[in-house]
């Protein structure tokens, strides 16, 4: 059983998100409409709807994270579900207790969705395969394979400011061999349809057969960046090396980090965006960074009303929509 099949219901509606490679655009739109109606809720006196009141959710982290668990949490609480969050270094898994003795264990207190972020490729997949029928499963990085719910937030951000994905340049920029956001991004990218998609960065942090996923690559920042809309700045991640792949920080940042002069060869309206946690000075400079073509943040804040489209149709308490009009020809 590959990742589709499982994610989807018998009528082709989302029962877990587990990876955006096999959706199709028309689901995708989905979560970008639902998103744009739910982004206004964090803007209210009282920042809930009453979408998943009864349900309860597990935040699952095995490994850190600072914006996904956050976001995951405002997300579920201002659709009024009840959330908890494992600690998972003061936990039973730390007595020796198996993942699948984890699941049952929070399965026995009625949870409804798991939110899972964990080193091992494969193991919100392996979750879904386990849980009970009623249960829906959530994917927040799984080892350097998916980061589903972050490459749509990426997509609502690119959308705000570009409205029409179809005449999109867009450049990512960096350690694409460990980056699970890269590949996530890779594929909702081609299915929404942009024009063209770059990776960019040293030989060694690009795998030899990205080129099947359909996107050019570029060893030069300069030449990649040129006539660019979106570069997507990815950090090096070093927890994921085997072995040193790269000289020196310093070398990658004159090589390959973000700087306003090498900005200059993308268009003028360029936006910059970053997954986070960002290192200044080594993939990205401060100035840009915290510049006028940095959406750094926003990306941050779009993550709630992305993540509370996509609990809400998972548990199947949202309708698919019918596409937007415009949907039909601008995206
Ligand atoms: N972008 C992202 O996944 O950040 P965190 O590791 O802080 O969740």
């Amino acid at each position: 059983m590959n990742h589709h099949d499982i994610q989807l219901d018998k009528y082709g509606r989302l029962k877990h998100f587990l990876t955006i490679d096999g959706l199709d655009r028309s689901l995708l739109l989905d979560i970008l409409n639902h998103a744009e109606s739910f982004a206004g809720v964090g803007e209210r006196a009282v920042k809930k709807v009453p979408l998943l009141r009864g349900k309860t959710i597990a935040n699952l982290f095995f490994e850190p994270s600072t914006r996904t668990r956050t976001t995951f949490e405002l997300a579920a609480k201002r659709l009024s579900a009840d959330i908890i969050n494992l600690n998972i270094a003061s936990s039973a898994t730390r007595k020796g207790e198996s993942l699948l003795d984890t699941l049952r264990t929070l399965e026995a207190m009625h949870c409804d969705m798991f939110v899972v972020r964990h080193a091992n490729s494969g193991a919100a997949h392996f979750i879904a395969s386990q849980v009970a029928p009623h249960v829906s499963v959530i994917n927040a990085g799984d080892g350097s394979h998916s980061h589903p719910t972050q490459a749509m937030l990426d997509m609502f951000t690119i959308r705000m400011h570009k409205k029409d994905f179809s005449s999109l340049r867009v450049a990512i920029v960096g350690d694409i061999l460990h980056s699970r956001v890269a590949r996530s991004e890779i594929h909702a990218l081609s299915t929404l349809g942009v024009s063209e998609v770059r990776v960019i960065g040293p030989r060694t942090l690009i795998p030899k057969d990205i080129h099947t996923l359909g996107v050019h690559v570029f060893y030069d920042l300069i030449a990649g960046l040129e006539d660019v809309d979106v570069i997507v700045t990815l950090r090096l991640q070093r927890e994921r090396m085997r072995s040193a792949l790269l000289p020196s920080e310093q070398e990658y940042f004159n090589l390959y980090g973000l700087t306003e002069t090498k900005l200059a060869a993308a268009k003028p309206d360029v936006i910059v965006m970053h997954p986070g946690p960002i290192n200044r000075g080594v993939e990205i400079d401060s100035h840009v960074a915290d510049g006028k073509r940095s959406v750094i943040l926003q990306q941050v804040s779009h993550g709630i009303a992305v993540r509370m489209a996509i609990m809400a149709m998972t548990l199947g308490n949202l309708a698919e929509s019918k596409p937007k009009e415009s949907d039909a020809h601008s995206n």
